[in-house]
Parts: C-alpha cells; structure tokens; sequence
C-alpha cells in the first residue's frame, strides 16, 4: 500500500521534469555545449566567453560567435570573460625592494616578492617591502623572512646586564683612578724631593758668614711689605710688627725696610742671608727667595772682584 503511493509521486515528479526540460532547458542546455566557459550578454545577445588568458577581439551577432584573441604580452587574463582588453601584468619596483617571484603569463598576473633583507607582513597588500630589524647587539632570535621581520633577542632585564654592566666600569674606573693616583705620588713624591735638593744646593751657596746689613736697603726695595710682613711673623709678634708701621704711616717703602731690619735684628747676624732666602721661601715666594738671592749673591761677587 506504501509502495505504490511513493510510486505515484515519483512518477509525478519525473513526468513534471521531463516537462521542464524539454520545454525552457533546451536552449539552455545547448547554449551551454557550444560555449565551453559561459556566456554573457552583449545587445540582444548571448556570447559565449572567451578562455582565460584570452579577450574579446569581436563581440558575436547573428551568425556569427565570438572572436577571442590571445592577451598580448605584458598582459593577462584571469577567468573567462567578455572583455575586449586584458589587464596590466604588476610591475615589481625595486625602488620598492621588490623582484619578480613569478613572471606574468596571459593567464596570471606577477607574483612579486621582497628583496632579501626586506620583509612585508602585509599579505595580497604588500607594494612596498621593509629593511629586516638588525638587532644590533641583542642577537637574531628567528630569521627575517621575506614576509616575517627579524626576532631579536630581548632585551636584559635593567636589574641584570646593566647592573653587573655598571659594577665593572665602576671597578674599571677605581681600578684607573688607584693606579694613576700611585704612578702621580710616587712621580710627584719624586719630584718634590728633586725640586728639595735643588733648593738646598741654591741655598748652600750663601755662607753663613755673609753680612746681610749692606743688602737690606735693595732686599726692602724689591719686596713687597706683605711679603716680609709674612716672613716677620715667623720671629716678630703682631705687636712689634704693628709698630713698625705705625712708626712710618704712609711710607709702605720705608716700613718694609724697618720691618725687614726689625726681623734681621731679632734673627742675628750668623746665617741671616740663608735664613731670609729660606723663609721667603718656605712661606711660598719662590721667585721672591731668588730676587733676595741674586741680589746677595751679585754683591759678593763685586766684592770678590774688587779685592
Ligand atoms: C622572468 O622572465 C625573465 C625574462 O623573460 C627571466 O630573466 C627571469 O628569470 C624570469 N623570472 C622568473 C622568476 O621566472
């Protein structure tokens, strides 16, 4: 009883396609065995397409089908179509770093890829490819690629490389500074102790039996009264040398000779000359102590050669 109702209905629907079919699909049918890659409307008309890699030369009209032409050279087409040019190949700029991956062919345009060294990660919008990441002291952790940039290493922590970084130069540094300081002192220690003998040969050079007295006048001229006022302190009291200018207001000249004569008394004859020069000296007036120097010693000369 099943049966035979489902056989009903499929005779129904068989009898209604067949129906179909012969009456509208005909055409169809044929239309689509003449033209291989389909058809599309031009006018009144339904042209077949013409293959991929090829275009339309002459549009199809009554009796006549389609003209197809090879796309020329530079070139292309990618489907079936009804168009009667082809589309522009890509041109790969290098000025972009880009080079051909692929050459166009009628049937497919340019696959273009970057120059080595340079990477777009862009996909289909790749037109211009970038310089790969150096990663100049970190080190390459993953390969530039043509559409991958460069992986570097991470960068250390602050608290690590850096740190351990800064305690060398710091031990670097000390370590300079403590060997400069010994190589200075041990030269400075040396030099002084030069400078020392040198000195004390100027100094032997004075007897301790030349009269200071007959060089006071000049020694007063060409010091200042600052400076025997510095070497008077080393045997005078303030007030002795207070008085001294008290003495001769106004006359810096003549309170330098009374100061000086003042310091030579208190001193004593013996040893004065080599006295004065040292403590000229000792208070810092180098160039003073050889003025005073010279001068005695020019004298003693002229009385060597006067006798
Ligand atoms: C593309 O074609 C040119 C010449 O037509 C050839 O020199 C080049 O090697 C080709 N490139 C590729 C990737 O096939």
């Amino acid at each position: 009883m099943m049966n035979s109702k489902r056989l009903g209905l499929l005779c129904f629907l068989v009898s209604v396609s067949l129906a179909w079919t012969v009456k509208g699909g005909g055409m169809r049918r044929r239309k689509r065995q003449q033209c291989a890659h389909g058809v599309y409307s031009h006018e009144a008309f339904q042209c077949c397409r013409c293959q991929t890699g090829h275009l339309v030369l002459d549009h199809c009209s009554k009796g006549q089908a389609t003209q197809c032409a090879q796309c020329p050279d530079g070139t292309f087409m990618a489907h079936p179509n009804g168009e009667k040019s082809c589309e522009h190949c890509t041109h790969c700029q290098h000025a972009r770093h880009l080079e051909v991956k692929q050459n166009c062919t009628d049937k497919t345009n340019t696959v273009c890829r970057c120059l080595s060294g340079y990477y777009c990660d862009k996909g289909e919008d790749c037109f211009t490819c970038y310089s790969c990441e150096k990663c100049e002291g970190l080190g390459v952790k993953v390969a530039c690629t043509a559409t991958s940039n460069t992986v570097c290493h991470e960068k250390n922590s602050p608290g690590g490389l850096i740190a351990c970084a800064v305690i060398i130069i710091l031990v670097l540094v000390a370590t300079v500074y403590v060997l400069w300081r010994m190589g200075c002192l041990k030269k400075c220690a040396m030099k002084k102790r030069n400078e020392d003998v040198a000195e004390l040969e100027q100094l032997s050079v004075l007897s301790d039996d030349v009269v200071l007295r007959p060089y006071l006048s000049k020694i007063a001229s060409v010091l200042k009264l600052q400076d025997v006022k510095a070497v008077a302190r080393l045997t005078l009291d303030e007030a002795e040398i207070d008085r001294q200018e008290i003495n001769h207001p106004n006359n810096a000249e003549e309170q330098t000779y009374k100061l000086l004569e003042a310091w030579y008394q208190k001193q004593g004859e013996r040893g004065a000359c080599k006295a004065l020069v040292k403590a000229l000296h000792n208070q810092g007036r180098k160039s003073d102590a050889n003025r005073v120097q010279r001068i005695i010693q020019e004298g003693e000369e002229g009385k060597m050669l006067m006798s």
